[in-house]
């Protein structure tokens, strides 16, 4: 299903027919760093994760994690979405890329679409994101796309502490 379209990009629900790049995205150093390692090292594995991961939250939601591809090509390019989790209580956005894409402001187009999605489509009074300390990349893109950095968090005992941002409409 596709949720939106930008100028350059389409971005729609992911399917197990796109586990080969789940699996080359969820082993970038960039994702194993500031995300975490997931585990996924099979493309059984990537078809695992999608199914119990957006698949289950797009069932449950009617939201969550899509995949993003180059209009121009179908290229899948990265992933971004927003995300209900039992550890918080607001909506968070999410995304990643492929290194190779980085640079060419395909993350702010898909992100900014998501946020206008989630506040006019899904009506969310407000939406939050969480990211590691040291995202420089990741922070500088949540505050152009006018979120504000609140708070420290910790998602569980186990984890580290993030930085929560938010935006309030
Ligand atoms: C976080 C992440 C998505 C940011 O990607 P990005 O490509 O830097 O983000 P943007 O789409 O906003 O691109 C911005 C850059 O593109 C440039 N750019 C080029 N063409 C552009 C255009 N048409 N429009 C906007 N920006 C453009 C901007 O000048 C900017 O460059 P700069 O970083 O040198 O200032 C990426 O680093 C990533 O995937 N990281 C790994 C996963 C991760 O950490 N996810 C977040 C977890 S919380």
């Amino acid at each position: 299903m596709i949720v939106l379209e930008t100028e350059r990009l389409i971005v729609r629900y992911l399917t197990t027919g796109d586990a080969e790049f789940i699996l080359e995205l969820l082993n970038d150093p960039s994702w194993l760093k500031f995300i975490g390692d997931f585990g996924v090292r099979t493309l059984e594995d990537a078809r695992n994760y999608i199914v119990k991961g957006p698949i289950q939250m797009y069932e449950r939601e009617g939201f969550g994690l899509n995949l993003t591809a180059r209009k121009a090509d179908a290229v899948p390019i990265g992933i971004c979405g927003l995300i209900k989790r039992d550890t918080l209580e607001d909506v968070d956005i999410g995304f990643a890329f492929l290194p190779r894409y980085w640079g060419k402001g395909y993350a702010f187009e898909s992100a900014s679409a998501v946020i206008e999605y989630g506040t006019h489509s899904l009506r969310l009074k407000r939406i939050v994101a969480i990211t590691a300390p040291d995202n420089h990349n990741s922070a500088k893109l949540l505050e152009r796309l006018g979120m504000r950095f609140e708070r420290m968090i910790r998602l569980s005992p186990e984890h580290k502490e993030s930085r929560l941002f938010s935006i309030d409409f």
